[in-house]
């Protein structure tokens, strides 16, 4: 019996060892190196990256794997930064085929190039997702990539 008890937390932490990996399904990229600042249209029109990083899921580690994908765009102050996916229900927006606005496929949100829903009738409950995004070195674009949790009116962002 002493014995039995004596080898419960070797046990114990055998099981978490074992079970760690799948807490760590996701977790913060941190900053993500997307781009080069000369590969950025001038005059403020969007263009789309797709993100890559290390990606652990499970027991399996992905050195370079796409994680999503953002709308970066020079402004007069720098350089923003939109994750892709529609705060309605995660859908990939698009860019209009005018350029001027973004447009989402599946609800018909509409916002515009900053973000910002332009038409009432949009069923997203909040703006495009603004991430973190710095320029080092001079030409290199670095984005703090992120998702966020669609369908709810706060930035929530997912674990
Ligand atoms: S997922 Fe974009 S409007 Fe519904």
């Amino acid at each position: 019996m002493v014995a039995a008890l004596a080898g419960l937390p070797a046990v114990g932490t055998g099981v978490t060892t074992l079970l760690d990996p799948l807490r760590r399904r996701r977790r913060d990229t941190g900053m993500v190196l997307v781009t080069r600042l000369a590969l950025l249209p001038e005059g403020g029109s969007p263009r789309k990256f797709t993100v890559r990083a290390e990606r652990v899921d499970g027991w399996t580690t992905y050195d370079d794997a796409a994680i999503g994908a953002v709308y970066l765009r020079r402004t007069g102050s720098g350089v923003q930064a939109l994750n892709v996916a529609c705060p309605h229900a995660g859908c990939f927006v698009n860019l209009a085929p005018d350029g001027s606005r973004f447009a989402c496929p599946c609800h018909k949100s509409s916002f515009d190039l900053d973000g910002r829903i332009n038409d009432p009738a949009s069923p997203a409950p909040r703006d495009m997702d603004a991430l973190d995004v710095q320029v080092r070195n001079g030409d290199e674009v670095w984005v703090g990539f992120r998702n966020f949790r669609p369908g709810q009116k706060e930035k929530t962002p997912v674990a």
